[in-house]
C-alpha cells in the first residue's frame, strides 16, 4: 500500500490532539484528579484469607508496579532530558504523586490480608541510559518520544483493564469497603494517564510530524522491545500471568490485547488492513500465562 504522505497523516489524525488542547487537559485533569489520600480509605476487609487466595498476587504486582513510577520519571530524565513544558507537568505534578499514591493505597490494603511489599525496582537500567544517549542523534529524540507514549498508553490501558476487573471482582466477593474506597478510585484515574499519552502520541505524529523512517524505525523498535508492564525477567513474566489469570484475561485474550494496542494500531499499523491485534502483543500475553501456568503445576520456569 502506498505511503501517506505527511499531510495526509497529520489530517487521518483526530483534529482535538493539537498541543494547546493536550495542555489544556492536562490543567484541568491536575485540577479535577487531586492525589488520593489514605485517609478517605476504609481498609475493612471480611474475609482477608479469601481475598489474599484469589487477589493476593495481583495486589502484590500492582503495588509493586504502581511504587515503581518513582523508577519511571528518572527514566525520563535519561531518555528525554528535553521533555517539554507539558511533559513535565504532567509526569512531575499530576501522574507520578498520582501513581504513587495508587501503590501506597494498594500496600496497605495488602499489608491487611497479611501480605509483605514486592521488592520494587527503582534502578535505571543500562538499556535506558544507552537509548537516551541515542536521543543526541538527528531524528532519534522523536522515535524515542513515540516509543515512549506508546508504551504509556499500553501501560495506563492494562491498568484499566485490570482494575476494572478487580473492582468486579472484589464486589462480587462482598468486599465492598475496599471495592469502593481504595481501587474504584484509583480506576478513576487511569483513564486520564491512557489519555495523556494516547493525545501525546497524536500530537507528536500528527501536529509535530515525524518522517516515514522515523514511523518505521518505530514500528521495527516496539516490535522487537515491547513488554508488559512490570515485566523485566522471566519471573516478573510469570508474575503478570498470575495476574492475568486471576483477573481472567485468560477468558478473552484477544480482547486484551486489542485495548493494549488500541494507540499503536492507530498510529504504527493502521496501514496493515486486517491487523486486529499486533501479533508481538498477543504473544506477550500469552507467553506470560503459559509461564504462570507452568510454575502453578510445579515445573520449572
Ligand atoms: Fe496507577
Ligand atoms: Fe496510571
Amino acid at each position: 500500500m502506498a505511503q501517506l504522505s505527511a499531510r495526509e497523516r497529520r489530517s487521518a489524525v483526530p483534529r482535538r490532539a493539537s498541543s494547546a488542547g493536550l495542555r489544556r487537559f492536562v490543567e484541568d485533569f491536575a485540577e479535577e484528579h487531586p492525589p488520593l489520600s489514605l485517609d478517605a480509605a476504609d481498609l475493612t476487609i471480611k474475609d482477608p484469607d479469601q481475598v489474599r487466595r484469589r487477589y493476593g498476587g495481583v495486589f502484590n504486582y500492582l503495588t509493586r508496579v504502581e511504587l515503581e513510577v518513582e523508577r519511571n520519571v528518572l527514566e525520563l530524565r535519561a531518555l528525554m532530558p528535553d521533555a517539554t513544558e507539558t511533559d513535565r507537568l504532567f509526569y512531575h505534578d499530576v501522574w507520578s504523586p498520582q501513581e504513587l499514591q495508587h501503590g501506597i493505597l494498594l500496600d496497605a490494603v495488602q499489608q491487611g490480608f497479611g501480605m509483605t511489599p514486592a521488592a520494587t525496582d527503582l534502578e535505571v537500567s543500562a538499556k535506558i541510559r544507552l537509548v537516551g544517549v541515542l536521543s543526541h542523534l538527528p531524528g532519534m529524540l522523536g522515535v524515542i518520544r513515540l516509543l515512549y507514549y506508546l508504551t504509556g498508553a499500553a501501560t495506563e490501558r492494562s491498568a484499566v483493564v485490570a482494575y476494572t476487573r478487580l473492582v468486579d471482582g472484589l464486589r462480587a466477593m462482598g468486599e465492598h469497603a475496599i471495592a469502593e474506597t481504595v481501587v474504584a478510585p484509583i480506576r478513576r484515574q487511569e483513564p486520564g494517564h491512557f489519555a495523556f499519552y494516547r493525545l501525546s502520541a497524536e500530537v507528536l505524529v500528527g501536529e509535530e510530524g515525524l518522517s516515514d523512517w522515523q514511523l518505521q524505525l518505530a514500528r521495527i523498535l516496539r516490535r522487537r522491545s515491547f513488554e508488559l508492564v512490570g515485566v523485566n525477567n522471566r519471573r516478573q513474566r510469570a508474575d503478570f500471568g498470575d495476574v492475568a489469570r486471576a483477573l481472567e484475561f485468560d477468558r478473552d485474550l484477544v480482547e486484551v490485547a486489542r485495548q493494549v494496542s488500541l494507540v499503536e494500531r492507530e498510529l504504527l499499523w493502521a496501514q496493515q488492513q486486517g491487523l486486529k491485534v499486533p501479533r508481538y502483543i498477543l504473544a506477550a500475553l500469552e507467553e506470560a500465562i503459559a509461564l504462570s501456568t507452568a510454575r502453578s503445576a510445579g515445573l520449572e520456569i
